[in-house]
């Protein structure tokens, strides 16, 4: 088996000319729109500063003799004798002009990047239209996950490695531009390993020895709590759902200190299950594999906190990672169980298999402590999610004000996530006869919705909070699209980095 290292992210170099010799297998990635109506509609290539007009004429020469339309995130591939590069790629941006955002050039520039195998270096002049937007869909479409593949299926190459961005403007502020983007999409390659290793490899205490090192690389400060000190310091629901695997669980403590004695203060917390079977309350076979899936908000909060770090944001942002493996056994935890809550909450554990929120109310209690201006959390938290928003919406919920803001923000970056209501008569359904509240509801309306209300109970009287149901959003099980790849998606890294990055300016 190939050594364990994730996805190793290419470089990024910004030009302000084409290079004059081809480096070894090299593409160009040009944009290209449909002008004209149906069968007349053709591909035309975006004029921008950087390529000579003889190339623009030579490459819709060579798209004309193929009949290309240009279409939305159609590719073509032609060859160019007098530009340094062994072929163009063109990628279709559809009809309009007006339209375009930075998602439509970051998918525009995932859509090439996936296409591309054996090819080592490209160079494009989407980054004329939207640089951050190439440089991210460049590097989130070129990803892929290797390492459990022996030499029998390992790729053959080592996949893109280079990536050189043509801008009119190499400022300093434009460099700064494409290395962010650049940090930003490794931190969702970090991200989309983690879900991608597989329950085997990744387990409670692996993964926090990975979060921990990780996090110590990027200057944060960790401290990992054991079963012992879970036990000891009264985190009722992580040793309550760890309990049935004999691979015991764990709280990640990551923190960043940029704020100093004025800038606010962001908690993140993160679901951390690192194999759902349901527990004793055990889900059915089909699709249970999934769930190798359920650390997805884990991976996007260990991810977001470490990028804090490494673009000095100057805020203080304190991440809690509950980790635990949900396993029935003998010694797992039985439905109709009572176990209390940091803090002190009694819950009936009515459905094993609702574990998620049983580990984040401990942990969000916990970082409600230390007393933040807001919280965020994130879960592959209910299949409501997906009965409700699909597989690439999330769900947030939470302070009516910061959920617009987060929803906002989401949308902004590509992530879609989709503000949702916490309705005042669903706490009445999670009444218990013996406890303080049970962890289910009785009745199966409003899924998402009621584990948000639950959430809410150990959320302290002041703190802005938004809790990010990415249940199917965090893991593509169907075929790969734009610059998401099937597996691991990393999402909502973007959105929690970019509504840390809007807390840093405008408090
Ligand atoms: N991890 C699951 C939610 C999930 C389902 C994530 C499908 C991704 C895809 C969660 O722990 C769970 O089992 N939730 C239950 C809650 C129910 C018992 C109230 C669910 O959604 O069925
Ligand atoms: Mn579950
Ligand atoms: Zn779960």
């Amino acid at each position: 088996m190939s050594t364990s290292v994730g996805y190793q992210s290419p470089a990024v170099t910004v030009a302000a000319a084409l290079p004059k010799s081809a480096a070894d297998s090299s593409v160009l990635i040009v944009p290209v729109v449909s002008d004209g109506e149906g069968a007349d509609a053709r591909a035309t290539v975006v004029p921008g500063p950087h390529l000579p007009a003889e190339a623009v004429g030579e490459i819709e020469a060579a798209l004309r003799a193929l009949g290309a339309k240009g279409g939305s995130e159609q590719l073509t591939r032609v060859v160019v004798p007098g530009l340094p590069v062994d072929s163009v790629l063109t990628v279709g941006l559809g009809k309009s002009r007006d339209d375009w955002s930075a998602e439509t050039i970051r998918r525009a520039a995932g859509v090439a990047a996936r296409s591309l195998s054996g090819v080592q270096s490209v160079i494009t002049t989407l980054s004329e239209l939207d640089l951050e937007g190439a440089v991210e869909g460049l590097i989130l479409g070129a990803y892929r996950f290797s390492d459990f593949r022996s030499e029998k299926t390992a790729p053959k190459d080592a996949g893109l490695r280079s990536i050189t961005v043509l801008t009119a403007d190499t400022k300093s502020a434009t460099k700064d531009a494409a290395a962010r983007a650049e940090e930003i999409a490794t931190a969702v390659a970090t991200a989309r390993d983690f879900v991608n290793t597989p329950p085997s490899h990744l387990y409670p205490d692996e993964f926090a020895s990975r979060a921990k090192a990780l996090g110590e690389a990027a200057g944060l400060e960790v401290e990992v709590l054991d079963e012992e000190a879970l036990q000891r310091d009264g985190y009722g629901g992580i040793v309550g759902v760890g309990k049935g695997s004999s691979r015991p669980p764990r709280l990640v403590r990551l923190a960043h200190r940029g704020g100093g004695r004025k800038g606010k203060k962001v908690a993140l917390v993160g679901k951390g299950i690192t194999f759902d079977t349901g527990g004793i309350s055990i889900k059915p076979a089909a699709n249970m594999h999934h769930m190798t899936s359920d650390m997805g908000g884990a991976a996007a909060v260990i991810a977001t906190v470490v990028l804090a770090a490494r673009r000095q944001l100057p805020i203080d942002v304190v991440a809690y990672v509950p980790m635990a493996e949900n396993m029935p056994s003998a010694t797992a935890q039985r439905p109709g169980d009572v176990l209390t809550q940091y803090g002190g909450t009694t819950v009936e554990v009515l459905n094993t298999d609702a574990e998620g929120r049983l580990i984040l109310a401990d942990a969000i209690a916990r970082a409600c402590e230390d007393e933040p201006d807001y919280l965020i959390e994130t879960s592959t938290l209910t299949g409501a999610q997906t009965v409700a928003l699909g597989s690439r919406t999330p769900g947030v919920m939470g302070s009516d004000e910061f959920r617009d803001r987060v929803a906002g923000i989401s949308q902004a970056v590509g992530e879609n996530a989709w503000p949702m209501p916490l309705p005042e008569e669903l706490k009445d359904d999670l009444k218990s006869t013996v406890a303080d509240l049970a962890n289910v509801s009785g009745s199966r309306f409003a899924g998402m919705l009621v584990a948000g209300t639950y959430l809410r109970e150990f959320v302290a009287d002041g703190v802005q909070w938004a809790h990010i149901d990415i249940a199917a959003p965090a893991y593509n099980s169907g075929g790969p699209w734009g610059y998401t790849p099937k597996g691991g998606t990393g999402v909502p890294t973007r959105t929690m980095f970019a509504v840390l990055e809007d807390i840093s300016t405008n408090g």
